[in-house]
């Protein structure tokens, strides 16, 4: 029998819900649509479409044929990618995704992951799950969370199966400069280590900072990128993503097969949704009011932090969350207490840092920046009360 695996994001959840006595603020969970965004009219409306247009049946394992070619088109326009039909499969979610990728390449302790730390908590989970090894390369707090290419290069082993990046990133806030993914992708290179690309959020980028898609850079870099429509078009809850291998060499041909013989013995994603949102690139109107909010949101967040006891934040400068410092003495012996002890006084879910990585996620947890204003400074208040107290 395997061991549970821990969430900090929604393990919080379960302590939450034993708290009767308290409004709750879901500070945890990367849903936009709990707070004050929705889903597109337009996609709402595609997929009233598809159902009516009996949309009711199993699809190919690997996904809509319509929507794989929207996929190919958005990504060779906004990526340059090099990419043909065969090397695109549709998932339920990232999240399936990551499930594919790590069932196929891990079958021991031999097996390591590289994640960045800190890491958004289910590769860590995941691959504790199949048996595998994880290593680590710090994100810098002190250079705006930026990936330490020191720590990643001397982190690299024989075994190293893969290099993990997620940018923008969860649950930093950070954007990297294409020269530093260039130098990323040239450690891999000299490593001949394949890279996982994260890039669920890259279309949710503030104050237009930079940002370049992985397989532009990747050229001759077997590369696997995964991408969803769980943010950018909110819809979490439809369950829709993709992941793309680009590979020149041919290196990674085999995790093709078996990631997509996996696939087949799934069946396959929501054909309605997949139908749905296979329009759905070229309806772009909305990001703009997402981003909008978001940098607004998140530089209440980043003021309100750096306000606070005890307390201190980078600036995001995309995706949907901030994570803060927190001088851990007296009252707490770790991030987990402390979490759990906000939770209990404040009612506000905040997921504790070390989730998200031993070392550099110590002493930290993450917050969403997702809700109105008005809502945060409601919560953010009741958090300086208790800090002051504390
Ligand atoms: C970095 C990252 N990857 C993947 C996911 C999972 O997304 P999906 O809804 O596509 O499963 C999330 C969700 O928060 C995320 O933040």
């Amino acid at each position: 029998m395997r061991k549970p695996i821990e969430n900090p994001i929604r393990d919080m959840v379960i302590e939450a819900r034993k708290i009767k006595d308290k409004k709750i603020y879901p500070f945890n969970i990367g849903d936009p649509n709990k707070f004050d965004f929705d889903t597109p009219e337009f996609l709402k409306n595609a997929l009233i479409d598809a159902v009516k247009q009996k949309a009711g049946h199993y699809s190919d394992s690997e996904g809509d044929s319509e929507l794989i070619d929207a996929i190919i088109k958005r990504e060779r326009e906004k990526n340059d990618a090099h990419i043909a039909k065969e090397d695109v499969l549709v998932t339920q979610g990232i999240s399936e995704g990551l499930f594919f990728l790590f069932a196929s390449s891990i079958s021991s302790k031999k097996d390591e992951v590289l994640l960045p730390e800190p890491s958004y908590a289910p590769y860590i989970g995941i691959i504790k799950f199949f048996g595998g090894s994880i290593n680590t390369y710090k994100l810098d707090e002190e250079k705006e969370w930026e990936p330490d290419l020191d720590s990643l290069r001397k982190a690299i082993t024989k075994n190293t199966k893969f290099i993990v990046v997620i940018n923008p990133n969860n649950p930093t806030g950070a954007v990297y400069h294409k020269s530093l993914l260039k130098q990323i992708v040239d450690i891999a290179a000299e490593f001949k280590v394949p890279i996982i690309s994260d890039e669920i959020y890259d279309e949710l980028i503030f104050d237009n900072a930079f940002y370049a898609g992985m397989a532009s850079i990747a050229r001759d870099v077997p590369t696997i990128i995964l991408n969803g429509f769980s943010k950018s078009y909110l819809i979490p809850g439809w369950r829709l993503g993709y992941m793309y291998f680009q590979d020149p060499t041919g290196k990674i041909n085999n995790l093709k097969a078996v990631v997509n013989s996996l696939a087949r013995n799934r069946l396959c994603a929501s054909t309605p949704v997949m139908k749905a949102c296979s329009k759905a690139f070229s309806e772009r109107s909305h990001i703009q009011e997402i981003n909008k909010k978001l940098k607004e949101r998140g530089e209440y967040a980043f003021k309100r932090f750096n306000e606070i006891n005890r307390l201190s934040a980078v600036k995001p400068k995309g995706a949907f969350y901030i994570f803060p410092k927190v001088d851990i003495k007296g009252r707490w012996n770790n991030d987990k207490e402390f979490c759990l002890d906000v939770l209990r006084n404040t009612g506000i879910i905040f997921p504790y840092g070390s989730g998200f990585g031993q070392r550099y996620g110590k002493n930290h947890f993450r917050s969403i920046i997702l809700p109105p204003i008005d809502v945060m400074e409601e919560a953010f208040n009741k958090l300086e009360g208790f800090m002051k107290k504390n």
